[in-house]
This record gives structure tokens, sequence and C-alpha cells, in this order.
């Protein structure tokens, strides 16, 4: 079955926009393990604007299962991944002023510095991923790393939000990606804007092992909790 990997970054993104203690993404990751997910990802950006250090390290003292942590090749976060010894890391590429990652490594263009980051955390005993736009030769880039790195995440952001008529070819790449990366002996995982409409397509690529969702899940998580907030609050006031 199809591992989820839940990211709690949003979570951190309503606690930042107080300033204040809650919600605080531990406590998330402890109720979305409860529900059946494999793992937690959660992105630590060079400018903290969600999760902090502090958040990396609590979710890894606590988590049965993997942390995966999302991060750019900048020495200072492999420091942090060092110091906090995530089950896995995924390399990402990372702009100031994007609002979420906009898309995947250029591994044709960065492959010396990704395979130089890749290899000290391979070293220390930290799984590396790579996210990876649903390109061929990026795929077979990332083959020639297989010495230091175990997997790559495909980008599913173009698929989530393509219109209908050309779901069938994005799937198609993404599936054929997935099995390129696989026959080479890579693990394939995917994410970015997965929902409950777009998900079934992705999970049933045999290939990918696990997916990485967060934004949609944590949305859908303010309605599904509205009502009980609100019930809860009208009976603290008597
Ligand atoms: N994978 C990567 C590499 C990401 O950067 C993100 C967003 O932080 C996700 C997956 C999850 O995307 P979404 O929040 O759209 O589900």
């Amino acid at each position: 079955m199809t591992r989820l990997s839940v990211n709690v970054d949003h979570v951190a993104t309503l606690r930042q926009a107080r300033g204040a203690s809650t919600p605080d993404p531990l406590a998330a990751a402890a109720v979305v393990e409860a529900a059946g997910a494999s793992g937690i990802t959660v992105h630590l950006r060079q400018d903290r604007r969600h999760i902090q250090d502090s958040d990396v390290a609590a979710i890894r003292g606590s988590l049965k299962g993997k942390l995966n942590l999302e991060m750019s090749v900048e020495p200072e976060m492999v420091g942090v991944a060092l110091e906090t010894r995530p089950d896995q890391v995924t390399l990402v590429p990372e702009r100031p002023e994007e609002v979420t990652t906009e898309g995947g490594l250029d591994l044709i263009q960065r492959a010396a510095e990704v395979e130089r980051t890749a290899r000290i955390l391979t070293d220390a005993g930290i799984s590396v991923s790579l996210f990876l736009d649903p390109d061929l030769e990026q795929v077979r880039t990332a083959a020639g790393l297989l010495e230091v790195i175990d997997g790559f995440e495909i980008n599913t952001d173009r698929y989530s939000r393509c219109a209908p008529d050309r779901e069938a070819a994005d799937l198609a790449r993404i599936a054929e990606c997935a099995r390129l990366g696989a026959q080479a002996g890579l693990a394939v995982y995917a994410g970015h804007g997965l929902n409950c409409e777009n998900v079934a397509a992705i999970a049933a690529i045999p290939e990918i092992e696990e997916l990485n969702i967060g934004h949609a899940l944590i949305s859908r998580a303010v309605f599904v909790g509205l009502r009980e907030a609100t019930e809860e609050l009208l009976t603290a006031m008597g």
C-alpha cells in the first residue's frame, strides 16, 4: 500500500501568524500518525517562515514513523540535518521570494553541488531523496547518483493543476519517470498539490511508494474540525 507522509508546515504557518505557541506541529504530527500516516514531512526554509529548528528536533524526538526533512543544499541546512538526524532528507530548490517550492531541482545544471551535499548526508547515515520534475532526463541523471541517493520525489504540481484534457499525458509522464527510477534501483515518491480528488491516480502507480501531502490536508482539516471547535467554545461559554 502507498504510504502517506504528512507535511505539517501549514500548522506552523498558522502558529507563526500569531507568534503564539499553538497550533503545534508536534501535536499535529501525533494526530496524523495515530490516524495512519507513515511519517511526517517538514520543510525547514532558510527564512524560517513556518517550521523552526526546534520543531524539527521535537518531532524527531517523538515520532515513531519516518521523519522527512525537506531542505535546500545550503551548508547551514546540512548542519541542521547532521544535528537532528532525520530519517530522510529531500533536497529541494529554494528561492526566498517563492510562496512554495516552485519546481524540481535542475540536476543537469546542479549535479555536482547536489552530489556533494548528498554524499555528506549519506555518509552520515541519512537517506537522501531529490525533488524532481517529471522529466526523464532528470531521472536518468538521478540514476547516475545512485551511490549517494536512495530515491527521488516526483513533483506532481503540474499534474495537480492541469486541465482535464492534459491529465492523461501528465500522468503517463509521471508513471514513465516512476518506472525508469525504480528500474534504476531508486525509491520513488511523489507530491505537491495532491488532494482527495486527484490522489487516486497517483497512488495507483505501482512504483510510487510514498506520497507527501500538506496543504490540501491541513486546509480540509479546518473544515472537518470547525463545527466541533465552535460547539466546544459555545459549551465553554456556558
Ligand atoms: N513535496 C515537496 C518537495 C514540497 O515542497 C511540498 C510543499 O511543501 C510538498 C511535497 C507538499 O505539497 P502540498 O502542500 O501542496 O501538498
